[in-house]
């Protein structure tokens, strides 16, 4: 391995959960729940968040700190001679391409950020909230720019080594995100006409069950807790022996699960009580937000900050996904790191430009029912990383040895009676689960 690692205990927390919490649970989750039935949705995502995406979050770390190299080595590591490192790299053309959409999104948020200090962004109808999103991500120019200016600040930080950086400013970022998510949602909340929002959220309709919603719903759990990508086991590769594997993933879990509801609670009450549309898609963030902030004392600065924290979140997943891909292809070897995090990040936003173009100049164009941006998430969330989750879950379950997994998983436990219950939901329950679900949605079972 190289001279990467977290130089404290909170290091490799705040780093898992950095790269965990970011637009999954903020931007993504409201708008799948509100194209997909609000309250089933959350449901399932919470159950595949427990007994899948969980489980392997655990089953990751276990596997980054036993084979202490990038998502490749590791695996040659631990299996030499055996096709297994083909999981890290799927893992890591897998993030190639959710960074190459993920930073559009990241672009989006800087044109936000420089409109919320212009004041733009105050006192519009509802309408007009709709109207501007529409017109930022149809204008060519600015999202390639957003996009790009986004892509530097993320290849700034990774070239330098992702410890320094994080660390120090995780601490205090994240801990102000969750208290402003609340003030929101206490705001939305008290909005004439929320219940129903409420209601959207927590009582279950059971007619937008089907195989496609599970499938959606798993995507999410995946995507939102950065699993199925060899991501958290080059994390957890710079990682010390006295770490509590167990321990954190649950913190990482937990949290991604309240900071997604909680996303909900600020959205969907909104959504009932001024008049927005669930199934908005992929604008339904930036366009309800502004509108609660409107609603808020102060709302304009307010609203500036939390950009700020968004942002901030959003690029600390975007650091883990480059990380990933710069560690495997530098192996270890530090001296590359600079040169290597330029040239990787410019392939990546050449590859994302196709993304940013498709709600403008590129609306056209269509692949398998989906603009090019949504068949970008929909390959990775719901295809790449349930097979790297599947895969994953074999190897621990079929092809590592119990004792070893045991063993690694002890260093740094508190307790060890929950073992055996994660190891048969990695060997037996996730495999199953992701198969059926597969099939279930493409119609094969
Ligand atoms: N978990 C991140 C989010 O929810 O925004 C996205 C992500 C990061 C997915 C890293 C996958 C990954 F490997």
């Amino acid at each position: 391995m190289g001279s990467q690692q977290w130089s404290s205990k909170l290091g490799f927390i705040l780093a898992a959960a950095g790269s965990a919490i970011g637009l999954g649970a903020i931007w993504k989750f409201p708008y799948m729940a509100g194209t997909n039935g609000g309250s089933i949705f959350l449901l399932f995502f919470i159950l595949f968040t427990v007994l899948i995406a969980g489980p392997i979050l655990i089953a990751e770390f276990t596997i980054g700190r036993k084979g202490k190299g990038d998502a490749v080595s590791t695996f040659k590591k631990i299996a030499p001679s055996t096709a297994w490192p083909v999981i890290g790299i799927i893992g890591t053309l897998v993030a190639v391409i959710i960074l190459s959409f993920y930073s559009v999104v990241g672009g989006w948020i800087l044109s936000y950020l420089v409109r919320s200090m212009t004041g733009e962004l105050s006192g519009l109808s509802q309408a007009e909230y709709g109207a501007l999103f529409e017109s930022i991500i149809a204008n060519p120019a600015e999202v390639l720019i957003a996009q790009l200016i986004f892509m530097v600040m993320t290849i700034a930080v990774v070239q330098g080594g992702i410890q320094n950086g994080i660390e120090r400013a995780s601490k205090y970022m994240m801990p102000a995100l969750l208290i402003l998510f609340i003030i929101l949602a206490v705001r939305s909340l008290s909005l004439e006409g929320a219940m129903e929002g409420v209601r959207y959220l927590f009582i279950p309709d059971w007619s937008y069950f089907s195989g496609e919603t599970m499938l959606l719903a798993l995507g999410q759990a995946f995507f939102a807790l950065s699993v199925g990508v060899s991501v958290m086991i080059t994390y957890a590769s710079y990682l010390n022996e006295n770490e509590n594997l167990g321990q954190s993933a649950l913190s990482v879990a937990a949290l991604n699960i309240l900071i997604s509801i909680l996303a909900g609670l600020v959205i969907f009450p909104a959504v009932f009580a001024l008049g927005f549309e669930p199934n908005e898609g992929a604008g339904l963030v930036f366009v309800v937000l502004p509108a609660v902030f409107n609603e808020l004392a102060f709302g304009g600065i307010f609203l500036f900050v939390f950009l700020v924290l968004l942002l901030f979140a959003t690029l600390t997943s975007a650091f883990s996904l480059l990380e990933i891909v710069v560690a495997t292809l530098t192996k270890g070897r530090e001296e590359k790191r600079k040169p290597y995090s330029w040239m990787i990040g410019a392939v990546i936003f050449l590859i994302g430009i196709p993304s940013a173009l498709s709600f403008g100049v590129l609306n056209d164009v269509i692949i398998g029912g989906r603009s090019i941006f949504d068949f970008a998430d929909y390959l990775t969330s719901n295809i790449g990383l349930p097979l790297g989750a599947l895969l994953i879950s074999l190897f621990i379950g079929f092809k590592m040895k119990k004792e070893d997994v045991f063993q690694e998983l002890e260093k740094g436990a508190s307790s060890t009676g929950w073992m055996n219950v994660w190891y048969f939901a990695i060997k037996f329950l996730a495999p199953f689960a992701i198969l059926i679900i597969f099939l279930e949605s493409f119609n094969l079972l």
